[in-house]
């Protein structure tokens, strides 16, 4: 009997496109065991952000987008993967098992793979063409793909509504003790492996609209805005329950919708400050999801700029560092 096993060095060109994914402070929360057959991914918990993201939310987030962007990967590059999604309460880390086998599974999405090495977080101010409410059904589609809902916050009370939690949560945020420490720590990095880098921080002054950016280090600032009005659609995305596998989901959801946004020209940035926020959370959760659901993120969608240069991508951690051969 002839056992067909997967070939490791394609493995391996997956896992360097997973750990593309967006994560918190570009702090890239996870760790991979590898196997014969098999992938783990876990939580680095040495990656935490305590003062930012004291329920874990974002680096559970953040490892959901690794996850997705792995699966992703995987499919375009012609391996099927069955997931388990924390598979183990005894182990918290253990946040997903993947059994890899060498057969196409035909449910590959190449548009979005590709776009794994070209997306990126554009916090720029975008152009006042509107986002076409077709685009907008795609995306939400592909968060219901992903099991979670994404809400297109188009009435002018409701994003009123939203923009005021995030002025709020930003403000809350700053006294927060060691959030700024950490703002510090993880931004206006020039030459690092992790961390938001300078070149990628929104423009240093006041935009003239649109919601509050998180204040990262190193951001010039702006030149005369090209269009008069920014033109960006805040969506918020949400689960039906707020455990770690929703939250772990909700980031797999926020991979689809990045990337598949990148498919359509779209920029994007995730605004996760409202979430860190206990008062902010609860507001998005009664007056934009209607006591529903559980917002899990805030992200903004629009034209990118005509002109001016397109951020840099951001870097990452060699492959090597994040992972470890999993016990035979
Ligand atoms: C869970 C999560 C929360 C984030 N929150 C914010 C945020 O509040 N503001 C922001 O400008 N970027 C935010 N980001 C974007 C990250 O800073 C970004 O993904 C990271 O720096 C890597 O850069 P890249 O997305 O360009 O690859 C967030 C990303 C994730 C995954």
């Amino acid at each position: 009997m002839i056992i067909e096993t997967v070939d490791h060095a394609t493995v391996r060109a997956a896992l360097e496109l997973a750990c593309r994914a967006p994560s918190v402070h570009n702090s890239q929360p996870w760790r991979w065991g590898l196997g014969q057959s098999r992938v783990h991914l876990h939580a680095d918990l040495h990656r935490w952000l305590p003062a930012t993201d004291p329920d874990g939310r974002d680096l559970l987030l953040s490892c959901g987008a690794a996850l997705h962007h792995l699966r992703i990967a995987l499919a375009a590059l012609g391996i099927r993967v069955d997931v388990h999604r924390i598979p183990d309460p005894g182990r918290p880390d253990l946040l997903a098992v993947l059994d890899l086998s060498p057969e196409p599974t035909g449910a590959t999405d190449l548009e979005s793979a590709r776009a794994i090495s070209t997306r990126r977080t554009d916090r720029r101010p975008f152009s006042s063409w509107p986002v076409p409410d077709d685009y907008l059904d795609q995306l939400t589609e592909r968060a219901a793909e992903q099991g979670a809902l994404l809400r297109v916050v188009s009435d002018a009370s409701t994003r009123h509504t939203l923009e005021e939690a995030i002025a709020a949560a930003a403000e809350v945020q700053a006294l927060v003790p060691g959030y700024a420490t950490e703002l510090a720590m993880w931004s206006g990095r020039h030459s690092s492996v992790d961390g938001v880098p300078a070149a990628s921080a929104p423009p240093a002054d006041e935009r003239r609209e649109g919601p509050t950016m998180r204040p990262y280090t190193g951001g010039e600032p702006a030149g005369p805005q090209q269009d008069p009005r920014d033109a960006a659609v805040l969506l918020v995305l949400g689960t039906s329950s707020d455990d770690r596998l929703s939250q772990l989901r909700a980031g797999e959801a926020m991979s689809a919708v990045l990337l598949y946004s990148t498919t359509l020209g779209l920029g994007s940035s995730p605004l996760s400050q409202p979430l860190e926020i206990g008062s902010t959370r609860m507001v998005l959760q009664e007056q934009v999801l209607d006591g529903t659901l559980s917002p899990q993120l805030v992200i903004r969608v629009g034209w990118p700029p005509a002109t001016g240069p397109v951020p840099p991508l951001t870097p990452r951690r060699e492959l090597a560092d994040t992972v470890t051969p999993l016990p035979v």
